[in-house]
């Protein structure tokens, strides 16, 4: 493994892929490799148990390629299975979903209201309050979670602007609004499609994309140990990416393009549990 080895991302599945989107923004000159375990997604509405053992079996594959950053670009799988990914990853660096976005909401709020959105998984594990006492115990945060879960088949079936989504998602923040938060943690990959809309809903509400925090973090750790890509990459290119997948379904295609902006090249599908 160095510095031109490729950085490993992966999901329960599709959702993964705007963390994909905010770590080429950032490290447009890096080869990635994208897991998405479509055939057993969700994982946001199963046991820690069940949860636990994919993220093993898709850090197994992970390392089989050799990659030298992981980004675990699930909020389920961050809450839940942290862990257990970094126990099997050793030397190679882990980056979570839950750590950078926690910094970020701690320097955001100015009222100390934090809202924090996700399913129902990472919701009851509590890792963002956790996460947010470990960084700052001293100050007692005003911390409202609520699971939404049924944001992400909304985000798949593409409504992001239909007026059945703008009914739920007014009845899931209406706790958050009424508390008067300033800052909303978007805990879940699929969240940030929703930006719109939750802003219009929560407006004025500083709103916190895990994948973009992740992705800044995960630029700082590469710099740090000298592990940066150094090939010029020109303006406008896509870059390398090996899509691996458990299950292709029909929609795949439109839904990764949604996720994001370009059209994924032949993904491979492949079985978890062999690594
Ligand atoms: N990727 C998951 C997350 O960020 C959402 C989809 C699922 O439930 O598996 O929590």
């Amino acid at each position: 493994m160095d510095f031109s080895s490729p950085i490993g991302v992966f999901d329960s599945g599709i959702g993964g892929l705007s963390v994909l989107k905010q770590l080429i923004r950032f490290l447009p000159s890096e080869k990635f490799v994208y897991l998405g375990d479509i055939a057993r997604v969700p994982y946001g509405n199963k046991s820690e148990k069940i949860v636990k053992q994919y993220a093993i079996e898709c850090t197994k594959f992970m390392l089989s390629k050799e990659v030298k950053l992981i980004v675990v670009a699930c909020n389920t799988v961050s809450s839940v299975a942290i862990d257990e990914v970094k126990g099997i990853a050793g030397e190679i660096m882990v980056i979570d979903m839950i750590e950078p976005a926690s910094v970020a909401a701690v320097r955001s709020t100015r009222n100390g209201n934090i809202g924090i959105i996700g399913t129902r998984a990472t919701i009851q594990s509590y890792s963002y309050p956790k996460m947010i006492k470990k960084i700052i115990s001293e100050y007692e945060f005003n911390i409202i979670s609520k699971a939404c879960p049924l944001f992400v088949p909304l985000i798949e079936e593409g409504l992001l602007n239909h007026p059945a989504t703008k009914i739920i998602a007014d009845e899931y923040l209406k706790e958050l609004k009424a508390v008067n938060i300033d800052t909303l943690i978007l805990g879940c990959t699929h969240y940030p499609l929703l930006s719109q809309l939750i802003s219009e809903i929560l407006s004025g509400v500083q709103l916190i994309d895990t994948g973009e925090q992740a992705a800044v973090v995960a630029l700082r750790k590469l710099a740090i140990n000298n592990l940066i890509a150094d090939k010029s990459i020109p303006l406008n290119n896509i870059p390398e990416i090996e899509f691996y997948v458990t299950d292709l379904p029909p929609t795949f295609n439109d839904i990764a393009k949604l996720f994001l902006g370009f059209d994924i090249q032949s993904p491979q599908i492949v079985s978890l549990g062999q690594q």
